[in-house]
Protein backbone atom coordinates (compact mmCIF):
# COMPACT_ATOMS: atom_id res chain seq x y z
CA UNK A 1 0.00 0.00 0.00
CA UNK A 2 1.29 3.51 -0.97
CA UNK A 3 0.77 7.08 0.32
CA UNK A 4 1.61 9.94 -1.32
CA UNK A 5 1.17 12.82 1.37
CA UNK A 6 0.75 16.09 -0.93
CA UNK A 7 1.41 19.39 0.07
CA UNK A 8 1.37 22.62 -1.79
CA UNK A 9 4.42 25.31 -1.70
CA UNK A 10 5.36 28.32 -3.04
CA UNK A 11 7.72 28.05 -6.33
CA UNK A 12 9.22 31.56 -5.27
CA UNK A 13 9.24 31.76 -1.43
CA UNK A 14 8.73 28.55 -0.42
CA UNK A 15 7.13 28.46 3.39
CA UNK A 16 9.91 27.36 6.32
CA UNK A 17 7.40 25.16 8.02
CA UNK A 18 6.26 23.19 5.07
CA UNK A 19 10.49 23.23 4.33
CA UNK A 20 11.18 21.64 7.35
CA UNK A 21 8.69 19.08 7.58
CA UNK A 22 9.70 17.64 4.48
CA UNK A 23 13.67 18.17 5.88
CA UNK A 24 12.31 15.72 8.76
CA UNK A 25 11.20 13.55 5.94
CA UNK A 26 14.71 13.38 4.22
CA UNK A 27 16.54 13.16 7.73
CA UNK A 28 14.64 9.99 9.14
CA UNK A 29 15.46 8.38 5.86
CA UNK A 30 12.01 8.96 4.12
CA UNK A 31 11.22 9.60 0.36
CA UNK A 32 10.57 13.68 -0.63
CA UNK A 33 8.98 14.52 -3.94
CA UNK A 34 9.95 17.91 -5.01
CA UNK A 35 10.08 20.46 -8.00
CA UNK A 36 13.38 21.27 -9.35
CA UNK A 37 13.40 23.30 -12.77
CA UNK A 38 14.34 20.40 -14.84
CA UNK A 39 11.78 17.54 -13.78
CA UNK A 40 10.05 16.58 -10.25
CA UNK A 41 12.95 14.59 -8.42
CA UNK A 42 12.10 11.75 -5.73
CA UNK A 43 14.80 12.16 -3.13
CA UNK A 44 16.43 10.91 -0.28
CA UNK A 45 19.40 11.61 1.71
CA UNK A 46 22.28 10.16 -0.69
CA UNK A 47 24.60 9.22 2.36
CA UNK A 48 22.21 6.64 3.81
CA UNK A 49 22.18 3.34 2.11
CA UNK A 50 18.84 2.27 3.23
CA UNK A 51 17.15 5.77 2.32
CA UNK A 52 18.70 5.09 -1.23
CA UNK A 53 17.37 1.70 -1.45
CA UNK A 54 13.58 3.16 -1.01
CA UNK A 55 14.29 5.44 -4.44
CA UNK A 56 14.96 1.91 -6.02
CA UNK A 57 11.91 0.27 -4.57
CA UNK A 58 9.55 3.10 -4.99
CA UNK A 59 10.37 3.31 -8.78
CA UNK A 60 10.79 -0.40 -9.82
CA UNK A 61 13.87 0.96 -10.79
CA UNK A 62 17.18 -1.47 -11.19
CA UNK A 63 20.12 -1.01 -9.26
CA UNK A 64 22.37 -0.48 -12.45
CA UNK A 65 20.98 2.84 -13.05
CA UNK A 66 22.87 5.47 -11.16
CA UNK A 67 21.37 8.28 -9.53
CA UNK A 68 22.36 12.47 -9.42
CA UNK A 69 23.14 13.89 -6.55
CA UNK A 70 21.40 17.57 -5.44
CA UNK A 71 23.63 19.58 -3.43
CA UNK A 72 23.11 23.56 -2.55
CA UNK A 73 26.15 24.79 -3.90
CA UNK A 74 29.45 23.63 -5.09
CA UNK A 75 30.98 23.75 -1.87
CA UNK A 76 28.50 21.08 -0.89
CA UNK A 77 29.23 19.63 -4.55
CA UNK A 78 33.45 19.14 -3.89
CA UNK A 79 31.96 17.17 -0.44
CA UNK A 80 30.42 14.13 -2.90
CA UNK A 81 33.40 14.12 -5.50
CA UNK A 82 37.11 12.75 -4.27
CA UNK A 83 38.44 15.22 -6.84
CA UNK A 84 36.94 18.55 -8.09
CA UNK A 85 39.07 19.85 -11.24
CA UNK A 86 39.09 23.17 -12.42
CA UNK A 87 37.22 22.53 -15.30
CA UNK A 88 34.53 21.60 -12.40
CA UNK A 89 34.57 25.07 -10.93
CA UNK A 90 34.37 26.79 -14.24
CA UNK A 91 31.52 25.03 -15.04
CA UNK A 92 29.52 25.48 -11.46
CA UNK A 93 30.49 29.43 -11.78
CA UNK A 94 29.03 29.42 -15.26
CA UNK A 95 25.76 27.18 -15.47
CA UNK A 96 24.80 26.49 -11.37
CA UNK A 97 22.26 26.30 -10.33
CA UNK A 98 20.91 25.26 -13.34
CA UNK A 99 20.10 21.91 -15.37
CA UNK A 100 23.94 20.71 -15.66
CA UNK A 101 24.68 17.66 -14.10
CA UNK A 102 28.97 16.37 -13.78
CA UNK A 103 29.65 13.15 -13.63
CA UNK A 104 33.08 12.67 -11.43
CA UNK A 105 34.56 10.60 -9.04
CA UNK A 106 32.52 9.51 -5.73
CA UNK A 107 33.38 10.42 -2.83
CA UNK A 108 34.23 7.08 -0.44
CA UNK A 109 31.70 8.93 1.68
CA UNK A 110 28.44 8.29 -0.93
CA UNK A 111 27.10 4.75 -0.95
CA UNK A 112 28.05 3.02 -3.98
CA UNK A 113 24.45 1.91 -4.73
CA UNK A 114 24.12 5.76 -5.32
CA UNK A 115 25.96 5.40 -8.25
CA UNK A 116 25.02 2.09 -9.11
CA UNK A 117 28.57 0.85 -8.01
CA UNK A 118 30.44 2.66 -9.98
CA UNK A 119 33.61 4.98 -9.49
CA UNK A 120 31.90 8.12 -10.63
CA UNK A 121 28.95 10.25 -8.98
CA UNK A 122 27.08 12.63 -11.02
CA UNK A 123 26.31 15.77 -9.36
CA UNK A 124 24.39 19.03 -9.50
CA UNK A 125 22.79 22.22 -7.97
CA UNK A 126 19.39 22.67 -9.09
CA UNK A 127 17.99 26.36 -9.55
CA UNK A 128 14.37 25.76 -8.25
CA UNK A 129 13.66 27.74 -5.02
CA UNK A 130 11.94 24.81 -3.67
CA UNK A 131 14.82 22.36 -3.92
CA UNK A 132 17.50 24.51 -2.77
CA UNK A 133 15.58 25.18 0.51
CA UNK A 134 14.49 21.48 0.49
CA UNK A 135 18.31 20.80 0.50
CA UNK A 136 19.59 23.62 3.01
CA UNK A 137 17.08 22.64 5.21
CA UNK A 138 17.67 19.02 5.19
CA UNK A 139 21.51 19.68 5.64
CA UNK A 140 22.26 16.63 3.65
CA UNK A 141 22.95 15.81 -0.32
CA UNK A 142 20.15 14.52 -1.76
CA UNK A 143 20.03 11.39 -4.47
CA UNK A 144 17.22 12.03 -6.56
CA UNK A 145 15.90 10.29 -9.72
CA UNK A 146 13.04 11.93 -11.85
CA UNK A 147 9.91 10.93 -9.91
CA UNK A 148 8.15 8.49 -12.25
CA UNK A 149 8.25 4.53 -12.65
CA UNK A 150 11.13 3.32 -13.70
CA UNK A 151 11.20 4.02 -17.81
CA UNK A 152 8.05 6.74 -18.08
CA UNK A 153 7.65 9.86 -18.61
CA UNK A 154 9.27 12.48 -16.05
CA UNK A 155 6.87 14.50 -14.51
CA UNK A 156 6.85 18.20 -14.74
CA UNK A 157 4.06 19.10 -12.24
CA UNK A 158 2.48 17.83 -9.22
CA UNK A 159 -0.19 16.08 -10.52
CA UNK A 160 2.04 14.08 -12.92
CA UNK A 161 4.20 12.78 -9.82
CA UNK A 162 0.45 11.59 -8.04
CA UNK A 163 -0.61 9.70 -10.95
CA UNK A 164 2.24 8.16 -11.67
CA UNK A 165 3.81 7.13 -8.46
CA UNK A 166 -0.19 6.20 -6.64
CA UNK A 167 0.64 2.29 -6.36
CA UNK A 168 4.19 2.74 -4.95
CA UNK A 169 4.94 0.27 -2.32
CA UNK A 170 7.17 3.30 -0.28
CA UNK A 171 5.39 5.90 1.15
CA UNK A 172 6.09 9.75 -0.51
CA UNK A 173 5.96 13.25 0.97
CA UNK A 174 5.43 15.65 -2.33
CA UNK A 175 5.84 19.00 -2.31
CA UNK A 176 3.57 20.86 -5.18
CA UNK A 177 5.51 23.65 -6.02
CA UNK A 178 4.21 24.23 -9.36
CA UNK A 179 5.07 23.58 -12.71
CA UNK A 180 8.65 22.74 -14.08
CA UNK A 181 10.34 25.49 -16.32
CA UNK A 182 12.51 23.64 -18.28
CA UNK A 183 10.96 20.69 -18.64
CA UNK A 184 13.65 18.33 -19.60
CA UNK A 185 15.87 16.64 -17.65
CA UNK A 186 19.85 18.23 -17.01
CA UNK A 187 22.59 17.90 -19.07
CA UNK A 188 24.44 15.04 -17.70
CA UNK A 189 28.16 15.50 -18.64
CA UNK A 190 31.11 13.39 -17.82
CA UNK A 191 34.11 15.05 -16.63
CA UNK A 192 36.38 11.60 -15.83
CA UNK A 193 37.84 11.36 -19.38
CA UNK A 194 40.14 13.54 -21.01
CA UNK A 195 37.55 14.92 -23.19
CA UNK A 196 34.33 16.07 -22.02
CA UNK A 197 31.38 14.30 -22.91
CA UNK A 198 27.74 14.16 -23.23
CA UNK A 199 26.23 11.41 -21.68
CA UNK A 200 22.96 12.66 -21.88
CA UNK A 201 21.60 15.87 -23.75
CA UNK A 202 19.35 18.13 -21.82
CA UNK A 203 18.37 21.22 -20.39
CA UNK A 204 21.59 23.22 -20.48
CA UNK A 205 22.10 23.46 -24.35
CA UNK A 206 25.06 21.92 -26.08
CA UNK A 207 26.04 25.55 -27.74
CA UNK A 208 26.36 27.16 -24.10
CA UNK A 209 28.60 23.79 -23.25
CA UNK A 210 30.61 24.47 -26.02
CA UNK A 211 31.04 28.02 -25.57
CA UNK A 212 32.33 27.78 -22.04
CA UNK A 213 34.86 24.77 -22.50
CA UNK A 214 35.46 24.33 -26.41
CA UNK A 215 35.64 20.88 -27.42
CA UNK A 216 32.77 18.76 -25.73
CA UNK A 217 31.95 15.48 -27.32
CA UNK A 218 28.65 13.75 -27.64
CA UNK A 219 27.46 9.94 -26.93
CA UNK A 220 25.51 8.48 -29.85
CA UNK A 221 22.66 7.54 -28.83
CA UNK A 222 22.99 2.83 -28.04
CA UNK A 223 21.67 0.78 -30.67
CA UNK A 224 20.99 -1.79 -28.26
CA UNK A 225 20.43 -2.63 -24.50
CA UNK A 226 23.82 -4.15 -24.82
CA UNK A 227 26.05 -1.58 -26.22
CA UNK A 228 24.95 1.01 -23.44
CA UNK A 229 27.88 3.47 -22.82
CA UNK A 230 26.58 4.28 -19.40
CA UNK A 231 24.36 2.49 -17.47
CA UNK A 232 20.47 3.95 -17.05
CA UNK A 233 20.74 5.05 -20.95
CA UNK A 234 18.28 2.63 -21.71
CA UNK A 235 17.42 3.63 -25.29
CA UNK A 236 13.31 2.77 -24.39
CA UNK A 237 12.91 5.60 -21.92
CA UNK A 238 10.85 8.51 -20.99
CA UNK A 239 7.57 6.55 -22.65
CA UNK A 240 4.20 7.25 -22.36
CA UNK A 241 1.93 4.13 -22.18
CA UNK A 242 0.62 4.93 -25.75
CA UNK A 243 2.84 4.19 -28.61
CA UNK A 244 5.00 6.91 -30.50
CA UNK A 245 5.13 7.04 -33.75
CA UNK A 246 7.64 9.87 -35.24
CA UNK A 247 6.79 11.39 -38.82
CA UNK A 248 9.34 13.81 -40.72
CA UNK A 249 6.18 15.88 -42.63
CA UNK A 250 2.86 16.76 -42.16
CA UNK A 251 1.56 15.08 -45.17
CA UNK A 252 2.83 12.02 -44.04
CA UNK A 253 1.56 12.70 -40.52
CA UNK A 254 -2.51 13.05 -41.94
CA UNK A 255 -1.65 10.13 -44.06
CA UNK A 256 -0.73 8.01 -41.05
CA UNK A 257 -3.49 10.11 -38.38
CA UNK A 258 -6.26 9.09 -41.02
CA UNK A 259 -5.23 5.40 -41.46
CA UNK A 260 -4.88 4.76 -37.69
CA UNK A 261 -8.22 6.18 -37.57
CA UNK A 262 -9.65 4.14 -40.01
CA UNK A 263 -8.34 0.94 -38.55
CA UNK A 264 -10.20 1.99 -35.25
CA UNK A 265 -7.33 3.43 -32.93
CA UNK A 266 -7.59 5.68 -30.56
CA UNK A 267 -5.38 9.07 -32.09
CA UNK A 268 -3.95 11.94 -30.39
CA UNK A 269 -1.31 14.02 -32.05
CA UNK A 270 1.77 16.56 -30.93
CA UNK A 271 2.77 18.78 -33.16
CA UNK A 272 5.19 22.07 -33.69
CA UNK A 273 3.60 23.02 -37.10
CA UNK A 274 0.01 23.47 -36.63
CA UNK A 275 -2.93 21.38 -35.90
CA UNK A 276 -4.23 18.21 -37.94
CA UNK A 277 -8.46 18.06 -38.65
CA UNK A 278 -10.39 15.45 -37.54
CA UNK A 279 -8.11 14.80 -34.31
CA UNK A 280 -9.86 15.60 -30.92
CA UNK A 281 -6.93 14.93 -28.95
CA UNK A 282 -3.91 17.02 -29.77
CA UNK A 283 -1.42 19.33 -28.36
CA UNK A 284 0.19 22.31 -30.56
CA UNK A 285 3.84 22.91 -29.36
CA UNK A 286 6.13 25.66 -29.54
CA UNK A 287 8.16 25.65 -32.93
CA UNK A 288 11.29 26.88 -30.84
CA UNK A 289 13.17 24.36 -28.57
CA UNK A 290 12.64 25.76 -24.97
CA UNK A 291 9.15 26.24 -25.29
CA UNK A 292 8.79 23.39 -26.88
CA UNK A 293 11.07 20.92 -24.40
CA UNK A 294 9.12 22.57 -21.25
CA UNK A 295 6.07 21.10 -22.88
CA UNK A 296 6.62 17.93 -23.82
CA UNK A 297 6.10 15.84 -21.49
CA UNK A 298 2.83 17.33 -19.87
CA UNK A 299 1.48 16.60 -23.42
CA UNK A 300 2.56 13.17 -23.23
CA UNK A 301 1.36 12.52 -19.85
CA UNK A 302 -1.80 14.75 -20.58
CA UNK A 303 -2.95 12.31 -23.83
CA UNK A 304 -2.06 9.51 -21.62
CA UNK A 305 -4.80 10.02 -19.29
CA UNK A 306 -6.81 10.70 -22.14
CA UNK A 307 -6.75 7.01 -23.05
CA UNK A 308 -4.91 8.18 -26.49
CA UNK A 309 -3.29 4.47 -27.84
CA UNK A 310 -1.16 6.13 -30.29
CA UNK A 311 0.51 9.66 -30.71
CA UNK A 312 1.87 11.32 -34.03
CA UNK A 313 4.41 13.39 -33.85
CA UNK A 314 6.24 15.48 -36.65
CA UNK A 315 9.62 15.72 -36.25
CA UNK A 316 11.27 19.00 -35.19
CA UNK A 317 14.34 20.11 -37.17
CA UNK A 318 17.56 18.71 -37.18
CA UNK A 319 19.03 21.12 -35.64
CA UNK A 320 22.33 21.31 -32.78
CA UNK A 321 19.45 23.00 -30.47
CA UNK A 322 16.85 20.69 -30.97
CA UNK A 323 19.12 17.84 -29.65
CA UNK A 324 17.66 17.17 -26.24
CA UNK A 325 13.86 17.52 -27.56
CA UNK A 326 15.05 14.68 -30.68
CA UNK A 327 16.85 12.39 -27.98
CA UNK A 328 13.63 12.07 -26.00
CA UNK A 329 11.73 11.71 -28.45
CA UNK A 330 13.65 9.04 -29.74
CA UNK A 331 13.33 7.15 -26.55
CA UNK A 332 9.89 7.96 -26.40
CA UNK A 333 9.18 5.79 -29.57
CA UNK A 334 11.55 3.07 -29.08
CA UNK A 335 9.64 0.15 -28.62
O1 LIG B 1 17.11 16.98 -14.39
C1 LIG B 1 17.47 15.92 -13.89
O2 LIG B 1 18.59 15.43 -14.08
C2 LIG B 1 16.46 15.19 -12.98
C3 LIG B 1 16.18 16.09 -11.78
C4 LIG B 1 15.34 15.41 -10.73
O3 LIG B 1 17.39 16.55 -11.26
N1 LIG B 1 16.96 13.92 -12.60
C5 LIG B 1 17.04 12.87 -13.45
O4 LIG B 1 17.51 11.70 -12.87
O5 LIG B 1 16.72 12.92 -14.61
P1 LIG B 1 17.38 10.28 -13.54
O6 LIG B 1 17.79 9.31 -12.50
O7 LIG B 1 16.01 10.11 -14.07
O8 LIG B 1 18.46 10.26 -14.66
C6 LIG B 1 19.83 10.32 -14.30
C7 LIG B 1 20.72 9.84 -15.40
C8 LIG B 1 20.98 8.34 -15.30
O9 LIG B 1 19.99 7.62 -15.96
C9 LIG B 1 22.34 8.21 -15.96
O10 LIG B 1 22.16 8.11 -17.35
C10 LIG B 1 23.02 9.54 -15.64
O11 LIG B 1 22.01 10.42 -15.23
N2 LIG B 1 23.99 9.35 -14.55
C11 LIG B 1 23.85 9.61 -13.23
N3 LIG B 1 24.95 9.31 -12.53
C12 LIG B 1 25.84 8.83 -13.42
C13 LIG B 1 27.16 8.31 -13.32
N4 LIG B 1 27.78 8.21 -12.14
N5 LIG B 1 27.77 7.90 -14.45
C14 LIG B 1 27.13 7.98 -15.63
N6 LIG B 1 25.87 8.44 -15.79
C15 LIG B 1 25.22 8.86 -14.71
MG1 LIG C 1 14.41 9.50 -15.14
Amino acid sequence: MSVVQFVKVSAVAPEPDIVAEAAEVLRADGLVAFPTETVYGLGANALSDSAVAKIFHAKGRPARNPLIVHVADARMAARVVSHWPPVAERLAQAFWPGPLTMVLPRHPDVPAAVSAGLGAVGVRVPAHPVARALIEAAGCPVAAPSANPYMGVSPTRAGHVLRGMQDTPEPIFLLDGGEADVGLESTVLDLTGPVPTVLRPGGLPLEQLRQCLGEVRVLDAPVSAQALPSPGLARRHYAPRAKVFLVETMGELRRLVTQAQAEGGVVGVVSYSGPVSGVDDQVLLPAEPAGYARQLYASLHELDALGVEQIFIDLPPADLSWLAVHDRLRRAATS
